[in-house]
């Protein structure tokens, strides 16, 4: 079963053993497998090069720093064979377009605003609704030269409105219907994303919590496959 649509499986985990499991597992299933913060830091480089054994490697450093440090990290992911790098898109221009220069052999994508805060939340933090927020960090991040954004499902709409289609357009917070929502406080399920015309999904703990993983992602692929024969017909 295939789609144009990819899925990232987030294998977010501490846990050597518990890594290579997943990634081992999902060869061959998932499209991409992102590590993270957590393995990152738990394990070091070492993350990516465990897990490209088994597909192509999408580096979420969520780097925020000023440019030259951006730079030198977004090349050192790319070094050591990630094919994508996250940055925030609200550390500004200068620190993307850095970023895409120095590392040209992956796909920098730009995060615009987690998908763990809700609009409540960034008023507090001082900040615009996400309905306003996230158009106009995606139109700097493509302006800058980031490959895709990085936004809740309930943006892809607006962003693909400010970026074009060539952009990738990556939606984490994804839930099958009836999943639990864990941190998350925007999530879509994989239909929504899809429809709204996301280009990869992120799912974590949906399927690497789940008792078999590569069942419960061949479950959300068959909810996107699914939706785009809707589409077609
Ligand atoms: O387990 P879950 O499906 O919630 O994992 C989502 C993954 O996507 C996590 O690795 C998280 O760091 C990442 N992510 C996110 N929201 C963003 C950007 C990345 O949840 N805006």
């Amino acid at each position: 079963m295939t789609t144009d649509v990819r899925i990232a499986v987030a294998l977010d985990t501490a846990d050597e053993r518990r890594l290579v499991e997943l990634a081992t597992a999902l060869a061959g299933e998932a499209d991409v497998l992102k590590v993270g913060l957590e393995a990152l830091t738990a394990l070091g480089p070492r993350a990516i090069d465990l897990a490209a054994r088994s597909a192509p490697v999408f580096c979420d450093l969520k780097l925020h720093d000023i440019p030259n440090t951006v730079a030198a990290a977004a090349a050192a992911a790319a070094a050591h064979g990630a094919r994508m790098v996250t940055v925030h898109a609200s550390g500004g221009p200068a620190m993307m377009s850095a970023a895409a220069r120095a590392a040209p052999a992956v796909d920098v994508l730009a995060v615009t605003v987690l998908t763990s805060l809700d609009d409540a939340m960034l008023a507090e933090l001082g900040m615009g609704a996400a309905g306003t927020v996230v158009p106009q960090l995606a139109r700097l991040a493509i302006e800058a030269g980031a490959a895709g954004i990085v936004c809740a499902g309930h943006e892809v709409a607006r962003v693909r409105d400010v970026v074009g289609g060539a952009a990738t357009v990556v939606v984490p917070g994804v839930r099958p219907e009836g999943a639990a929502m864990q941190d998350q406080a925007r999530v879509v399920t994989p239909r929504a994303a899809v429809d709204a015309g996301a280009d990869m999904l992120v799912v974590g703990r949906p399927v690497t919590r789940a008792d078999d993983p590569v069942a419960a992602l061949r479950t959300i692929r068959r909810q996107i496959v699914e939706a785009r024969s809707t589409e077609e017909a």
